[in-house]
């Protein structure tokens, strides 16, 4: 346990001061479920996954949501700082360079990533959000001047309606962030082709990271 955060830590192969992998889960993983997918992603980088600390009917999330797609505002904010105290402990724990943390989410896990992203720019290098909705409209944009940012969306997502994936890339486009938006015709399952799609996208950016 780091912080408010059971987790799992796999080094890199490139020692500490590669980047480092920030996985998110989706409502019911746990700190296991990515870590394939970080490997697949980026097989250098350090892999942290933090387990979401918030049940719901038994599943771990990283924050509370009062019904599907609505999400306790105040909760979800608290939550954030909690993740961002996390990284910067695990940090310190690990040996990481913390201004080299790259978030890899999927579903409750990339709108936790998209909370941090807009509420504290600095703390991530880059973020792949995979079938992320907009988790809040902030009433200031911030500044994510370059950072890049992969926001992976399925046409038939039933969860994640295609105009919030329009909204909150337009977030990110008025906050400046280098966005790929990658649309496939699936619905709210991860799959293997837009996992493909990112780690290339990756791939493009790895001097930046
Ligand atoms: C959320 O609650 O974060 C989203 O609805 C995605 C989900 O976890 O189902």
């Amino acid at each position: 346990m780091i912080g408010k955060y059971e987790h799992r830590y796999v080094p890199g192969t490139a020692g500490s001061a590669a980047p480092t992998l920030l996985l998110l889960h989706g409502t019911g993983g746990d700190e296991n479920d990515l870590i394939p997918l970080g490997q697949m992603l980026m097989p250098e980088a350090n892999l942290l996954g933090p387990r979401g600390n918030v049940p719901e009917n038994g599943m771990a999330r990283f924050f509370r949501r009062l019904a599907e797609g609505v999400f306790d505002q105040e909760d979800l904010r608290a939550r954030t700082e909690d993740l961002a105290d996390f990284i910067a402990l695990a940090a310190s724990h690990y040996g990481f360079d913390p201004s080299r943390v790259v978030a890899a989410g999927y579903s409750n896990g990339a709108n936790i990533a998209a909370s941090l992203l807009l509420r504290q720019p600095g703390r991530l290098r880059a973020a792949v959000l995979l079938h992320a909705m907009t988790p809040f409209v902030p009433e200031t944009v911030p500044d994510l001047s370059g950072k890049p940012i992969f926001l992976s969306a399925g046409r038939n997502d039933p969860i994640v309606p295609q105009e919030n994936t329009l909204q909150l890339a337009g977030l990110f486009q008025t906050a400046k962030a280098d966005l790929t938006v990658h649309w496939h015709n699936s619905g709210h399952s991860l799959t293997r082709e837009e996992a493909v799609a990112a780690r290339d996208w990756l791939a493009t950016k790895s001097a930046g990271l």
